[in-house]
């Protein structure tokens, strides 16, 4: 059989690396999309880097915001390697503060990166995947779209608008051999956490009951779980990864 085709957005990233290299250990033909602002020469270095560790990870450049973009993305990866089977939605932003003090710009920038690319990434793989009749689709969310995070209203919003879009489409698709799931996981050590002040920063990781944030490793695996052949009955779920911190 020829090799699975797994596309990971944001997939350069903390939790993208991780999810790319445990993919490529699972035996898929792995392309990480990327973004950057357009700094490709970063995205070949970190492929340079990852080829030194012994994987070899194709790179896909896109725009997640913007329809158009992504559409190209598709197509490229379509003309190099064939269709998208495995999607993780996996790119995203924050912009935190709190409401009183957001503006639109901070909404937008949040709901279009992290929940309306969601919407296009899906729907241009899902013609494909409902041909070939199978299909895994991965949405990456946040224990802050679970429980919801001060100074998060716009992340914690699409990260739980992940929740609808996943349920709903995991319904049209699942006669067709497509599963469709979130991944919630809390707080990774990734850089994305370094850019929580420290003080507030101590005082989430004292509220997590392992006692420790977690590894980028720890949510990888969780989708390569979600992601494998005989992954075929879970669809429409939710598995939280967050040492304990929300339980539900
Ligand atoms: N609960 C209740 N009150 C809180 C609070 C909390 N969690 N955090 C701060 N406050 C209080 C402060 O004590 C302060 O009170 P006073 O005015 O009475 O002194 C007030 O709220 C501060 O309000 P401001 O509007 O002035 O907020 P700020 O500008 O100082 O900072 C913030 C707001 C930038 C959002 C800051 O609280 C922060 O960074 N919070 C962490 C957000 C967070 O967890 N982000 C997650 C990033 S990682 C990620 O997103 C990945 C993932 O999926 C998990």
């Amino acid at each position: 059989m020829t090799k699975r085709i797994a596309l990971v957005t944001g997939g350069t990233g903390g939790i993208g690396t991780s999810i790319c290299k445990r993919l490529h250990d699972d035996g898929y033909q792995v392309i990480a999309g990327y973004y950057s602002g357009g700094k490709h020469e970063k995205a070949q270095q970190w492929q340079s880097q990852l080829k030194e560790e012994g994987y070899h990870i194709a790179l896909a450049y896109g725009n997640i915001r913007d329809y158009d973009s992504c559409a190209a993305c598709i197509e490229g990866i379509k003309k190099d390697f064939g269709p998208v089977d495995i999607l993780v939605n996996n790119g995203g932003i924050t912009r935190d503060t709190t409401l009183r003090k957001m503006s639109p710009e901070h909404w937008d920038d949040v709901i279009a990166t992290n929940l309306t690319s969601v919407f296009y990434m899906t729907r241009l793989v899902i013609n494909d995947m409902l041909a070939s009749h199978w299909g895994r689709i991965v949405n990456i969310s946040s224990i802050n779209g679970e429980k919801g995070q001060f100074g998060q209203a716009n992340y914690s919003a699409a990260k739980a608008g992940m929740y609808g879009f996943t349920k709903a489409v995991a319904q049209e698709v699942a006669s067709k051999g497509i599963t469709v799931n979130t991944v919630s996981p809390g707080y990774i050590a990734t850089s994305m956490i370094m850019d929580v002040p420290e003080e507030i920063r101590e005082q989430i990781r004292m509220g997590i009951p392992v006692g420790r944030f977690g590894e980028p490793e720890e949510i990888a695996r969780v989708v390569s779980f979600l992601a494998a052949e005989d992954g075929g009955f879970i669809t429409g779920a939710n598995i939280s990864a967050n040492g304990g911190q929300y339980m539900h």
